[in-house]
């Protein structure tokens, strides 16, 4: 690869990967640049974590090419390592240590002691607001805690790239935007380059600057999440008008794309961006002496990207990830 490669965090050619007959990651390509977060989504069985995982230098490529921090995952695994910190999906603490003690030892794979070590640890728990929990044992934490103890230790040796498979999988809401903000803080105060998979829409949108959508081992779509819900067409804005008379469209016929009248008064006008055109819409709706009692508009969402593109759902919070919550928890009360 050449020299307009430098600059990459992340550089993906290719990339396939198969589990005997299986072929979890099909032919994927993409880059991510430095100080981007970048996100993968996807259903289940998508070939997230195999990305992950391959990305990682936790499994060999079967084809194509992937470079980590200007370096090839296959040729210099070491060289990717120092570079990266990886929180996985399932959780990969020791519950019968506290949480200081789960850093100390990461930090003394990693090479670092003494003062140094001690000092990172200080500096990474306070960051995610566990220094007064550090001598409690994880097994005790709440499942939001281990999670912000996982990033802790990710960034530990101060990692460029970050690789967080399903950073909030299972947690409740409140506790995923808690991490939401731990992952900005880190991204914007650290410039940590974040590489991130999720099934969830909105952490996707509230996180990424840009999103790969996968399926089926392929990316289906890329883009900004605004590029991405463009695809899926136009924004509608809803009018209820009361005593509406036939032809009420003509009245809006030159600040909508398309306008249609539907059953119980009510209008839709199809715009480019809602939020800018209500305003004209509704001046527009008063001068021609209409009375609007409601207005509302619908934005096309990732999942109606993904729909248009595969005809199915991206499957929301379900009864799988209630059973992974229910199986993660298990394994640190046993
Ligand atoms: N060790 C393995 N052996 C055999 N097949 C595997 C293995 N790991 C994953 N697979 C298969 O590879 C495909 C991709 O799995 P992967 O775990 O990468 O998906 P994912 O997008 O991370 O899914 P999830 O959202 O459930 O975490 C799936 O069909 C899965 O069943
Ligand atoms: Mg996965």
């Amino acid at each position: 690869m050449g020299a307009d490669l430098d600059g990459f965090a992340i550089v993906v050619e290719g990339l396939v990967k198969r589990y005997g007959r299986i072929v979890a990651v099909n032919g994927v390509s993409f880059r991510v640049g430095y100080g981007e977060v970048f996100g993968f989504l996807g259903p289940n069985g998508a070939g997230k974590t195999t990305t992950i995982h391959v990305l990682a230098t936790l499994l060999r490529p079967d084809g194509g090419r992937v470079m980590v921090a200007g370096r090839d995952v296959v040729r210099d695994p070491v060289g990717v390592r120092r570079s990266i910190g990886v929180v996985f999906q399932d959780p990969s603490l020791d519950g019968e240590l506290t949480g200081y003690e789960n850093l100390y030892l990461h930090g003394r794979i990693y090479g670092l002691r003494g003062g140094l070590l001690e000092e990172r640890i200080e500096e990474m728990l306070r960051f995610v607001e566990l220094w007064e929990h550090r001598d409690r044992l994880v097994k005790y934490y709440s499942g939001g805690m281990r999670r912000r103890l996982e990033i802790a230790r990710a960034l530990l040796h101060r990692p460029r790239i970050l690789f967080l498979d399903e950073p909030t999988l299972g947690l409740d809401p409140q506790t995923r935007a808690h991490i939401w903000d731990y992952i900005r803080k880190m991204h914007r105060e650290m410039g940590v380059t974040v590489f991130l998979t999720t099934h969830y829409m909105e952490e996707a949108e509230a996180l990424c600057d840009r999103i790969a959508i996968i399926d089926h081992g392929k990316i289906i779509a890329e883009g900004t999440p605004e590029e991405l819900k463009r695809m899926a067409g136009n924004d509608i804005v809803y009018l209820k008008i009361r005593d509406v008379k036939p032809g009420v469209c003509g009245f809006f016929e030159d600040l909508a794309l398309e306008c249609r009248e539907l059953p119980g008064g009510r209008i839709a006008l199809k715009v480019g961006d809602a939020v800018k055109s209500l305003p004209g819409i509704l001046l527009r709706a008063r001068d021609k002496g209409l009375e609007v009692l409601e207005a509302s508009y619908h934005r096309p969402s990732l999942n109606d990207v993904f729909l248009l593109l595969t005809g199915r759902e991206i499957r929301e919070e379900g009864p799988m990830d209630m059973i992974k919550a229910v199986v993660m928890s298990r394994r640190w009360r046993r």
